[in-house]
């Protein structure tokens, strides 16, 4: 029998997810997993169009043509091989659409390649984790436009909606899907760093409770802050553990891993000459957190710093403000690293829809984002979010509370460095001096590689040691 419309290989926590909210909506799924015990799983819970499968060439002849493959699985190589395994069965028009986080270079490798033997290949990135994956995700599909037009009536199907609208849309060429996904997350580094060190200065200097800062991030999230990660934040820290019955937050231990788009996000932006210092620096401060030996001795080399007594109604108004501006530097950095990437790969990125997609379903959904959307829909060709009108006004109003509490921050000696690399990222755009006078000096110096003069045209060199 070939009847079932779309194959999901890889029925892990994405694959099955998506595989079920495919089947939710009427969609023939067939399912395949390399370890079998897993799709039997599923098989055994009984659900309404979805049919496993043991063998790999029975999942693939049981497809409609053109046969449509997500492959949900682990990135990096077993992406390579399992397309390689996928060859044997499949023909000219066929599609397999990766879903996972592959590095966006590897997708337009993998494009190309298939693309060679006549086969499609799309790099999607989908965004929700488990829930989203089952409820509807943000989905970002990149690839041949005209394929993507045949599997969009499934991803538009199973994506969030925002307004009616489902959160997806084409993105653009080759790895443009896969390339949005990871600034995608690079932004949510910066927003979950952004809000952990709300949650250590609230702490710390504010000497707030758990129960007070749930109550402080659920107020935000009645203003222009709301998002989905204020929301589980509060949530998080009102939670209890059932056994012990102490906050569940202060029982986990203070360090944390990542998978790497976040890395891959600056390791981009330093290909692009960009500036993404929020999610750098995100990515630099879980990398920290696991500098057990070397915390734990400067733990006891370090006093903590005296602290000033802040007024606690004050200063949570204060981080709020700082906060915001936090969150909009961070959201301009990705997007401005977006548009430079549109323009050196040629993807011709439309950033308002890319906004618009990210508005429901996604880690990073958030009420900033209508602000965003308007922006690029009254100029699609904004230089940076930075220079829009409304953005501005928000810029004056919060960057003196951006101040007060980085400053507190450095001086109370709590961490904060995507606050004060938002800080210090206004500064350099704000000041009429960053001191790149001197570098070009210093370099003229020691390797005649010249400089340029304010009052002369062209190249100089001088003999700084005569
Ligand atoms: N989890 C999330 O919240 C989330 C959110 C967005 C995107 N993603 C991305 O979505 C993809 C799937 O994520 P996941 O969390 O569901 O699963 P995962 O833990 O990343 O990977 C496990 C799945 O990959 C399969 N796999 C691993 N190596 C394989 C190989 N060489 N050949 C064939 N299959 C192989 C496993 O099969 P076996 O059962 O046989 O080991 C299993 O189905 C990943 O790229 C992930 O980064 C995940």
């Amino acid at each position: 029998m070939t009847n079932n419309q779309i194959g999901i290989l890889g029925l892990s926590t994405m694959g099955k997810s998506l595989a079920l909210n495919l089947a939710d909506h009427h969609f023939k799924v067939a399912g395949f997993n390399r370890t079998y015990h897993v799709t039997q799983e599923i098989i055994e819970e009984g659900h309404e169009n979805f049919e496993g499968f043991e063998e790999l060439g029975d999942f693939v002849a049981s497809l409609e043509k053109p046969r449509k493959i997500l492959l949900m699985i682990k990135a990096g190589d077993a992406i390579d091989q399992t397309c390689i395994q996928l060859m044997e069965y499949l023909e000219e028009g066929d599609i397999i659409m990766d879903g996972g986080n592959s590095y966006f270079k590897d997708t337009i490798r993998r494009h190309g390649y298939l693309k060679d033997k006549k086969i499609n290949y799309l790099g999607i990135g989908i965004s929700g984790g488990e829930k989203g994956a089952r409820n509807g995700p943000s989905i970002m599909p990149g690839g041949d436009q005209e394929v993507v037009e045949v599997v969009l009536p499934f991803l538009n199907a199973i994506a969030a909606k925002k307004d009616g609208d489902p959160c997806c849309t084409y993105i653009g060429p080759d790895g443009a899907g896969h390339y949005v996904k990871m600034v995608h997350n690079g932004i949510e580094y910066a927003d979950m760093q952004l809000l952990v060190e709300c949650y250590l200065l609230l702490k710390h200097i504010g000497h707030f409770t758990n129960a007070e800062m749930a109550l402080v991030f659920e107020s935000w999230n009645q203003t222009a802050l709301k998002s989905y990660l204020v929301d589980i934040t509060a949530k998080i820290l009102r939670e209890k553990d059932e056994v012990t019955g102490s906050e569940l937050v202060d029982l986990i231990i203070d360090k944390a891993s990542q998978k790497g788009t976040g890395k891959w996000t600056s390791i981009e932006t330093l290909e692009q000459d960009q500036n993404t210092s929020l999610i750098n620096a995100a990515v630099v401060a879980r990398v920290t957190s696991n500098f057990d030996d070397l915390r734990f001795a400067y733990q006891q080399l370090l006093d903590d710093p005296m602290t000033k007594e802040v007024n606690p109604y004050v200063f949570q108004e204060e981080v709020r403000k700082a906060y915001y501006l936090g969150k909009i530097v961070a959201y301009a950095q990705g997007f401005g690293l977006m548009k430079d990437a549109s323009k050196r790969y040629h993807w011709n990125l439309d950033l308002g829809k890319i906004a618009s997609i990210f508005r429901a379903g996604c880690i990073i959904q958030a009420d900033l984002l209508n602000v965003i959307m308007r922006s690029y829909a009254e100029n699609k060709d904004l230089e940076n979010l930075l220079l829009d009108e409304e953005i501005i006004r928000i810029v004056k109003r919060n960057i003196q509370s951006l101040r007060v509490v980085t400053s507190l921050s450095i001086r109370g000696g709590v961490p904060s460095p995507v606050l004060t690399s938002a800080m210090t990222y206004l500064d350099q755009l704000r000041s009429k001096q960053v001191g790149a006078n001197l570098i070009q000096a210093q370099r003229d110096f020691f390797g005649a590689h010249t400089f340029e003069r304010i009052d002369q045209e062209g190249i100089n060199h001088h003999e700084w040691e005569k």
